[in-house]
């Protein structure tokens, strides 16, 4: 089973690349579920009802968020739609669900587990602890599970990979919006990729624009961050699994951008 990850989706710049490149690039690739993380999609934070319907829309299975899914009170409204998922470890009695299980174009089912780090991030319950509750209840269904691990620092995710090795098919990493260059299968057979990258501006500070952060750094004042805009870029990665013993082939990560120079 091919499952396409698409690395977190920044604005109007994240969505305009999708609308234009994603449709060639499932024909190319033909993958079997599509995920996407999008907890920046709403002009840089947040989701919206429409915008989650547009990205749905064009191919994509189930949104993964993170540290801004509650930026936008109106998320609470479609909170209850099974294919959003918020970080699994938020505490319980928060809207929305952590996990979900879906079915692949090849009618095969698909764990996806939604994490978020505790390190340089808001504090909330253990996600090691929360996966290892939520992937014993996916496990009795099927072996195929995906992890977006949301987090700050590599430590963390990387900690979390060797964690959960063997037991999932794939921890794919989001939040820094710079994709790294680790993809690789871990010795028991779980893939990983520290972080996938971002689906948005190419020439911001990581998707926001460059005036703004500067003016933050070099003044040491609040600053209303606004999206770049420009180029963009279409991050992600794809990984190859046994179905039936939930393990990964091959991970492969891909970034495209306008300019055809990624
Ligand atoms: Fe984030």
């Amino acid at each position: 089973m091919k499952i396409l990850f698409i690395a977190d989706i920044v604005g109007n710049s994240g969505r305009k690349i999708l609308s234009d490149k994603l449709a060639g690039f499932l024909d190319k690739e033909k993958p079997d579920f599509v995920i996407a993380n999008a907890e920046n999609a709403a002009a840089g934070k947040g989701l919206t009802r429409a915008i989650a319907q547009e990205l749905f829309s064009l191919g994509i299975n189930v949104i993964t968020m993170g540290n801004h899914t509650f930026d936008r009170k109106e998320i609470v409204e479609i909170m209850d739609d099974p294919r959003i998922l918020r970080p699994a470890n938020y505490p319980p009695g928060v809207p929305g669900q952590g996990w979900g299980i879906y079915t692949a174009s090849t009618n095969e089912a698909v764990g996806v587990i939604n994490l978020m780090g505790r390190v340089y991030l808001p504090l909330i319950d253990c996600p090691f602890r929360a996966a290892d509750a939520v992937i014993e209840q996916i496990r009795r269904e099927t072996k195929v599970i995906f992890v977006d691990m949301h987090a700050e620092v590599t430590s963390e995710k990387s900690a979390i990979t060797h964690y959960l090795d063997g037991r999932v098919s794939a921890v794919v990493g989001t939040h820094t919006h710079v994709q790294t260059a680790d993809d690789g299968v871990r010795l028991s057979g779980t893939a990983s990729l520290t972080d996938a990258g971002m689906t948005g501006p190419d020439e911001g500070v990581i998707g926001m624009d460059r005036d703004t952060v500067l003016k933050k750094f070099l003044t040491g004042m609040p600053q209303h961050f606004v999206e770049a805009q420009g180029d963009a870029v279409m991050q992600g990665c794809i990984v190859d699994v046994d179905a039936v013993t939930g393990m990964t082939r091959t991970i492969k990560r891909f970034s495209i951008n306008t300019r055809g120079t990624k």
